[in-house]
């Protein structure tokens, strides 16, 4: 029923210097695929199979990796590693990649008010590609897209966090509908222990209603001088229902250095059962 998911890529990634200072953080490969590639494959598996991603400057790589190269194509062709390419292939066969460039980094709800063009007026899925969330059973916006389908507005993933840990999110209270599944009754974005109302995060996964992108044009700049996505949540959760759902599976932060060795440990033992399969 959703079909576009928007990737905002456009971020620095300060964090990740000197790797990033010429290749976009969301090509940062965890094994063998960059970040960027667990995103899309977790949008496919919740049939949101047209990708729109928010890029800026020194973000080329990004494009071509999800375009077809004929040269490397050519060289292993008919070679044992043909297989490696195998699943790239199938998300350009599967998949429209449209891309748009966010000239000023002025925020995460500024870069999705930057996707509007390629979203237009429909429900669209949002993942944040540092984030990569391992779904139990579903895909973790699999499961987001099925309670869009009974509620139909607006909804953020959530996570528990250490207490000492919610000043790096954006945190939520409300009460809960169903198990799992919160009305949103208030947004802090990165509070500090004492005015958190709760633990509960928001992580990189969302589903907005279109009319987000009116919330935000009119969203003053919050913390750090920069148009948050959370803001505009706030105020759409304050005009109409907003649902956070705490997601069944795992999460890794890899933005974080500390994050993005967990997921690689992760995924390694995971690369290494395959190989001694095959
Ligand atoms: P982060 O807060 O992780 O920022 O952005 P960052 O620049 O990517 O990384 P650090 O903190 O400097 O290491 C969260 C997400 O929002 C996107 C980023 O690309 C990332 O996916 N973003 C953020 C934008 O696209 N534009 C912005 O102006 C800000």
């Amino acid at each position: 029923m959703i079909r576009k998911c928007l990737f905002p890529a456009a971020g620095y990634g300060t964090r990740f210097l000197p790797a990033t200072k010429s290749m976009p953080k969301e090509m940062l490969p965890i094994v063998d695929k960059p970040l960027i590639q667990y995103g899309v494959e977790e949008a496919m598996a919740a049939g949101m199979n047209n990708i729109g991603i928010v890029t800026g400057r020194g973000k080329r790589a990004l494009a071509d990796h999800f375009d077809v190269s004929y040269e490397l194509e050519h060289q292993i062709s008919g070679t044992s590693k043909e297989g490696m390419l195998k699943c790239i292939r199938k998300i350009l066969n599967e998949c429209t990649f449209s891309y748009t460039r966010q000239r000023e980094m002025k925020g995460l709800g500024h870069a999705i008010l930057t996707g509007e063009t390629l979203i237009g007026q429909e429900p669209f899925g949002v993942i944040l590609a540092d984030d990569l969330c391992v779904g139990e059973g579903d895909g973790v916006l699999a499961q987001m897209a099925k309670i869009y389908a009974k509620y139909r507005c607006s909804i953020v993933a959530i996570e528990e966090v250490p207490h000492d840990e919610v000043h790096k999110y954006g945190v939520i209270d409300g009460s809960e509908l169903e198990d799992g599944v919160y009305v949103i009754s208030d947004m802090v974005e990165k509070p500090s222990p004492e005015d958190a109302p709760t633990n509960l995060a928001i992580i990189g996964r969302y589903i907005l209603t279109p009319d987000i992108f009116d919330v935000i044009r009119e969203t003053p700049p919050g913390r750090n001088g920069e148009i948050q996505i959370t803001d505009a949540l706030q105020i759409q959760a304050k005009r109409n229902m907003v649902l956070a759902y705490r997601f069944k599976g795992q999460r890794f932060d890899c933005g974080s250095v500390h994050g993005f060795v967990k997921a690689t440990n992760h995924f390694y033992e995971i690369w290494k059962q395959n190989e001694e399969q095959v």
